[in-house]
């Protein structure tokens, strides 16, 4: 190991589709640095139907891949999108290991379509697979961590749930659902030394591929902006892992917050709120007052970025004060 390198010796960790893709990536990088690692995956294709694997299935495959270089790894084929899987998961890291101080929610699959015939079950099994394991295995992982002070969780998030994307309505909702789930987890975790934070990533994993098998609107490719040929080089799992390392690692004191691994640039995604306009505190504004301020409303050269509620009021107050400040004086 080189000197200064970050190294997660004496870690658990726990990485949710770890059989393929980006998060088989992370489980094999945290393991090279001396993670014990649960290799989570049911195995299934890119919509969520059964491989129906025969012989060693893919999360077996990769601890087999981390044992043959003398790392400690774990498989468990649980689905992390019920309530008993997710236990199940963190029970085999306690298990096997003793504690968790490292999740990594990644699993996931797409079933996209356009946002007026989205089916029931469309909609139910992306939110099961992408948002509510964050809870499945983000609950009783929060739990174990408490335990001994010490804690990482990352979501996986995406571009299409902070920015949009056609067809990805069930994903993107589920997606956002996940950067709240951050955000109330980061808050609750502060005082037992456990962090969180979201990433936006841009890999090679199956779901990025953007293959055949995936649904998308007629005439998208005509808004995929010329020069991709470009960066394609850097759309692969080796410009996401290190960013994710990075955020779980002990030395970062990052938490709440949202990063992009994209195409070889790293980047801090944000929501903020711009400085807007102050209506008058005594009288409540019409429709009108709010259309003939949307300038200032929708000006984003200055801005604050909330981390709690409360945040959002404090701004409210000092122009508040210093409007009355200005009449008094
Ligand atoms: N690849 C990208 O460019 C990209 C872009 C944005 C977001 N993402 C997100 O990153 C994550 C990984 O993407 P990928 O392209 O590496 O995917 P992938 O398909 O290569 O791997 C995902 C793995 O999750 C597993 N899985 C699915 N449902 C599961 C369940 N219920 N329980 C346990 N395992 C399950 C699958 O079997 C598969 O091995 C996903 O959450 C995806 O939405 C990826």
């Amino acid at each position: 190991m080189r000197q200064n390198e970050i190294c997660f010796d004496g870690r658990v960790a726990i990485v949710t589709g770890a059989g393929n893709g980006l998060g088989r990536d992370y489980a094999l990088n945290l393991a090279r640095r001396g993670a014990s690692v649960v290799v989570n995956d049911l195995g299934v294709d890119t919509r969520g139907q059964p491989l129906g694997e025969n012989g060693e299935s893919a999360a077996q495959k990769v601890v087999r891949e981390i044992e043959s270089t003398g790392g400690k790894a774990v498989a468990c084929h649980e689905s992390c999108a019920t309530r008993e899987g997710g236990s199940a998961i963190v029970q085999a890291a306690l298990d096997a290991f003793g504690k968790v101080d490292i999740f990594i929610h990644n699993a996931g699959f797409l079933r996209n379509g356009p946002f007026e015939t989205q089916t029931d079950a469309q909609i139910k099994a992306i939110m099961d697979v992408h948002l509510l394991a964050g809870f499945y295995v983000g609950q009783p992982a929060f739990a174990a961590m408490k335990r001994n002070g010490y804690g990482r969780i990352l979501m996986t998030s995406s571009a299409s749930a902070f920015f949009g994307m056609p067809w990805q309505a069930n994903y993107a909702a589920a997606k956002l659902g996940l950067a709240g789930l951050v955000n109330a987890i980061a808050l609750e975790g502060k005082s037992h030394g456990i962090q969180a934070n979201g990433l936006l990533p841009a890999g090679s994993g199956r779901l990025g591929r953007g293959d055949g098998e995936m649904d998308w609107p007629e005439g998208l490719m005509a808004a995929v902006p010329d020069g991709m040929e470009m960066i394609a080089p850097c759309m692969r799992n080796a410009y996401v892992t290190p960013m994710v390392l990075w955020l779980v690692s002990e030395r970062c004191k990052t938490s709440h917050s949202f990063y992009s691994a994209t195409a070889g640039r790293f980047a801090k995604i944000f929501i903020g709120a711009t400085q807007g306009w102050l209506s008058d505190f005594d009288t409540p504004p019409m429709p009108e007052d709010i259309e003939r301020h949307m300038a200032e409303i929708d000006d984003v050269s200055t801005f604050e970025m909330p981390h709690i509620v409360f945040d959002e009021f404090r701004p409210i107050i000092a122009a508040h004060r210093a409007r009355l400040e200005k009449k008094g004086g």
